[in-house]
């Protein structure tokens, strides 16, 4: 079993983000410093591969259209799975330019496939962890940061009183919870790809893929997106989902009947990334796109789009900071980057077919 224990890391990017920006001098600059040199107007279509949820998306499309009125940009929302099949796909003529967003997993599966351009963006340098939080090879780079959470409905505790919401991954593979687990499929979702690969990482592999089978004997439904169980559960269709903590959040926030809690194992975390697709037909636009989602102002956007992952650059503020202040396992995403393909093959194959997926 893969040693556990609260990642002094994360504790130090928090720290380290909420210090906020570098404080201006007080003193008035004797000289009126020479206008720094105007950038060319960028024009055309961005297209782009958004996997974030879709209030997300339509947020970030518009305020990049907002500080460059002279391109418009096309997105299409899909998983983290569905990204990766679809950039696999159209290596041989590619239609996005960049991809935001999705555990950082998918991304080293594409990297190893060739499906990824580096970029040196300056604002690399800004990043606060940058062994973790971006490719050795500037293949990809880290924009946020999410812990795994349990969704509970508050309205099935009441009715069950014997019940309480589980604060660890065995209980949900207990008799208790058969039929009422919601979670998305990992071949589609990055999110339930990280919940999957953080269990083979607490138990090791033989034994995580036992687990893998009691807990989808409890599971009621599986998704295609990874924060849809929020939504089923909220709804009184399932009582306990594996969400990300941010979407959990979001979805208490819209009023649903949602009780939060973490593993007491340990939970898995994500390094949401982005990346510039390999052949991409407007690489300029791609890599200003780049540019900007590595700016603090812009990682501060979030919450205005209900999304309250934390940030990856230095002097921008995380909005739910106790969301990463829980017990994070060191999830090794070369490890599950790797084996994705074959993890998921061998999910589907013995466990549960993606087609099962709504
Ligand atoms: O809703 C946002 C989010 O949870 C991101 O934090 C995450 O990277 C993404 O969705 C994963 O989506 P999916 O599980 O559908 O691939």
């Amino acid at each position: 079993m893969r040693k556990i224990f609260l990642s002094a890391l994360m504790l130090t990017l928090l720290a380290l983000a909420a210090c906020g920006p570098a404080a201006t001098p007080t003193t008035a600059p004797t000289q009126v410093p020479a206008a720094a040199p105007t950038k060319a107007a960028l024009k055309g279509e961005l297209n782009l591969l958004c996997t974030p949820q879709q209030e997300w998306c339509d947020g970030m499309k518009k305020e990049f259209e907002t500080v460059n009125p002279g391109v418009t940009v096309n997105f299409i929302r899909l998983s983290s799975g569905e990204s990766l099949t679809r950039l696999r796909n159209e290596k041989a003529n590619p239609q996005f330019d960049i991809w935001w967003g999705g555990p950082a997993d998918s991304f080293i599966a594409a990297k190893q496939e060739g499906l990824l351009e580096p970029y040196n963006s300056a604002g690399l340098a800004n990043i606060l962890d940058p062994k973790l939080m971006k490719d050795a090879d500037n293949a990809w780079a880290g924009i946020y940061v999410g812990s795994l959470g349990f969704a509970t409905n508050t309205d099935y505790l009441k009715k069950n009183p014997t019940v309480k919401a589980p604060t660890s991954w065995d209980e949900l593979t207990q008799p208790q919870w058969k039929n009422q687990v919601t979670i998305a499929h990992p071949a589609s979702s990055g999110t339930s790809y990280t919940a999957m690969c953080t269990i083979m990482q607490l138990r090791g592999e033989p034994k995580g893929w036992d687990y893998m089978k009691a807990f989808s004997a409890n599971v009621f439904q599986y998704t295609k997106s990874g924060a849809a169980p929020a939504q089923l559960v909220g709804r009184g269709e399932a009582a306990v989902g594996v969400v990300f903590s941010h979407d959990i959040v979001a979805a208490q926030e819209s009023q649903l009947p949602l009780q939060l809690t973490f593993p007491a194992e340990g939970t898995g975390y994500e390094i949401g990334a982005m990346a510039i697709v390999k052949g991409a037909k407007h690489p300029e636009l791609a890599k200003a796109w780049f540019d900007w989602a590595l700016d603090p102002k812009t990682q501060e956007l979030g919450p205005k789009y209900k999304a309250y992952q934390a940030p990856t650059v230095k002097g921008a503020k995380a909005s739910k900071p106790e969301l990463l202040q829980v017990k994070l396992i060191n999830y090794n995403f070369d490890y599950c980057g790797t084996n994705k393909k074959a993890f998921i093959d061998k999910f589907s194959n013995e466990i549960a077919s993606a087609d099962k997926a709504k």
